[in-house]
């Protein structure tokens, strides 16, 4: 049995990129592993966010996960700021960085550029360690992600072992778990670049509470190119490759059998049928969402989420002071 930690900002309604590259895989991960599910709120505040709209949005991915099928009776579901110990043990692993090692984040070099004009805050800029903080306080065998999240999975081991060298064993080295198809589901209107939930233009992403229409007319006025022949090739048909990925896993069929089944119709046909598969994954999952979100049954699962969250967490944070020095008594 694996400990499996993973954890999902709510900085807006997740995207089919979301699903596919993440979530989908955590409902796969359950069954005989221990696992937990994280709503990483303070994540979200590294950019500004409509405090409203930040406490919807975290309900909404709790009930998320659990309509795209995450077992709360198998899988620990919680809300990162119902558990101090992440923020605290953040502090110790800003003190084990280096500023140059963060300045070199991808995430932070992007996301501080679009906050240029107001300041880039801090926060910014130290989150990677509060992520590495999330995952090793669960002693955490994997962590799966999509591939956009490689990088502070990389600095997340490096930390572990700095602290573990510097100090005394404390931290288990996690390792990444990245899916082979979908690990990076690229923006409808920009094929070149991620689909991300907080893209300003709602048109470049699927979300995963979008209706039939919406998402039939997205797929159906997403970017593609000019030679009208269904083909996989990344670099020189970036569009079309993205629409195979998507298809591929919605409808279970290989992308190799899509081509072949495509090869004598065109982009309109693919489209409609993409669209298809797209919305025959999300509709029940939106149908559990609602239903959720208007039961009480998802406090309940978040109260016990947190509760047991805070005593799994509270024994590592225990160890990291130790070995640091941050305690009063001799042990
Ligand atoms: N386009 C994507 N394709 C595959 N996987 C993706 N993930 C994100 N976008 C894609 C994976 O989803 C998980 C949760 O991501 P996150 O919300 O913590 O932050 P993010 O990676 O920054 O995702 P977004 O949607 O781009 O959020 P914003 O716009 O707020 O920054 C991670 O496992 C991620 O790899």
């Amino acid at each position: 049995m694996s400990k499996i930690f993973s954890g999902i900002q709510p900085s807006g309604t997740l995207t089919l990129g979301n699903y596919l590259g993440a979530m989908k895989n955590f409902v796969d991960m359950q069954d005989g592993n221990e696992c937990f599910f994280c709503i990483v709120d303070q994540h979200a505040i590294t950019v500004p966010q409509d405090r409203l709209a930040l406490r919807e949005n975290s309900r909404s991915l709790a009930a998320l996960y659990l309509a795209a099928g995450i077992d709360p009776d198998k899988s620990t579901v919680f809300i990162q700021s119902e558990v101090p110990a992440h923020a605290q043990l953040a502090w110790i692993l800003q003190c084990t960085s280096y500023i140059g090692e963060l300045e070199r984040m991808t995430q932070f070099k992007d996301k501080s550029l679009k906050q240029k004009e107001g300041g880039v805050s801090a926060g910014l800029l130290t989150y990677p360690p509060l992520m590495a903080a999330d995952i090793l306080l669960y002693n955490t065998d994997i962590v799966p992600v999509g591939e956009d999240q490689k990088q502070h999975l990389e600095l997340t081991r490096n930390l572990a072992e700095r602290f573990n060298n510097r100090y005394y064993e404390v931290f288990k080295v996690p390792e990444v778990q990245i899916p082979k198809v979908g690990a990076r589901i690229m923006s409808l209107t920009d094929p070149t670049k991620k689909m991300s939930k907080s893209d300003d233009n709602k048109k470049a992403f699927i979300s995963m509470l979008d209706d039939e229409k919406q998402i039939m007319k997205k797929v159906k006025s997403a970017v593609t190119d000019s030679e009208g022949i269904v083909r996989y090739d990344k670099e020189n048909k970036p569009g079309v490759s993205n629409l195979l990925t998507i298809y591929s896993i919605c409808a279970n069929r290989s992308i190799e059998e899509l081509v072949e089944a495509y090869k004598d119709k065109g982009y309109g046909e693919f489209k409609t049928d993409t669209a298809e598969a797209i919305i025959n994954v999300l509709k029940p999952i939106q149908e559990r969402y609602h239903q959720l979100m208007e039961s009480e049954k998802l406090d309940d699962i978040l109260d016990e989420g947190a509760e047991r969250a805070n005593r799994a967490a509270s024994k590592t944070l225990q160890k990291a002071m130790n070995a640091v020095g941050l305690v009063r008594k001799r042990r």
